[in-house]
């Protein structure tokens, strides 16, 4: 982690998913208010049904929500319809519920058997989506990040292959923690994001949010996210704050 990220802290579980749907809609109107449109990728993990709950319920009318193109940070390697799906989760949780059309939903294909293929195949449904130029690297206007209790970020895990990779934009990390292949973006396409936002939350993430924020020597897959062209935030509640110093914080 180069530049100490930005930090803020929400009193409670509820305002922090407030908060992070409220910058969510407003990143999202600027996005769609210039180009017609706004890229998201979204996590995985328990974390994210707060927000799409929260979306959901609070911002139906706070976004031209036919606008948004969802596409997936990771994925694990599994059809679409397993309970431990990514993109299930969010269709039924935030992408059903809002009608969000298919043309605009762009899951990560966990079905493939061979996760490699899926990995390329998957990006070159970014190329054809982004079409950066040669050696650039796709820039999406918001990217949702979570942290796992070993300090883990979309599925780039401690001591794994995927946190080395610097060219390719997707990658089927084996993850031997899990005995599994999950399919991830890399650091160069987490690092070019916009807004990079982790929101993470409760208490039991408090002492790996002190050591990721507070110990750079700890080498945490989640350190190594950076911004290189926008803002890199994390919002945290005050439970999974509690271990940082104030002066690490701001309120809200
Ligand atoms: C996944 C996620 C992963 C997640 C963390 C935190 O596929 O599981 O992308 O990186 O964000 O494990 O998960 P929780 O929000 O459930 O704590």
């Amino acid at each position: 982690m180069s530049a100490r990220p930005k930090v803020r802290v929400f009193d409670s579980a509820q305002e922090l998913f407030q908060g992070a749907a409220e910058t969510f809609c407003r990143l999202g109107r600027e996005a769609i208010q210039k180009r017609g449109r706004f890229t998201v990728a979204l996590s995985g993990g328990s974390t994210p049904r707060s927000l799409h709950r929260e979306l959901v319920s609070n911002f139906r009318t706070a976004l031209a929500w036919n606008q948004v193109c969802f596409f997936w940070g990771d994925e694990r390697h599994v059809p679409p319809d397993f309970p431990e799906s990514n993109y299930r989760m969010a269709q039924e949780t935030l992408l059903s519920p809002l009608a969000i059309p298919a043309e605009h939903i762009f899951r990560m294909p966990g079905e493939i058997a061979d996760a490699e293929l899926a990995a390329r195949i998957y990006q070159h449904s970014l190329q054809d989506f982004f079409r950066p130029g040669p050696g650039e690297f796709p820039r999406l206007d918001f990217i949702l990040l979570g942290m796992g209790g070993d300090g883990h970020t979309a599925s780039l895990f401690p001591n794994t292959p995927g946190l080395e990779e610097r060219e390719r934009w997707v990658v089927a990390n084996w993850v031997e923690q899990h005995s599994t292949f999950r399919i991830t973006f890399t650091y160069p396409v987490l690092d070019r994001g916009a807004y990079v936002m982790f929101l993470i939350s409760g208490a039991t993430k408090a002492d790996m949010v002190a050591k990721a924020l507070r110990d750079p020597a700890a080498h945490l897959p989640c350190q190594r996210v950076e911004s290189l062209q926008g803002e890199l935030v994390w919002y945290l509640d005050r439970e999974a704050a509690a271990k940082l110093d104030s002066t690490a914080q701001s309120r809200g």
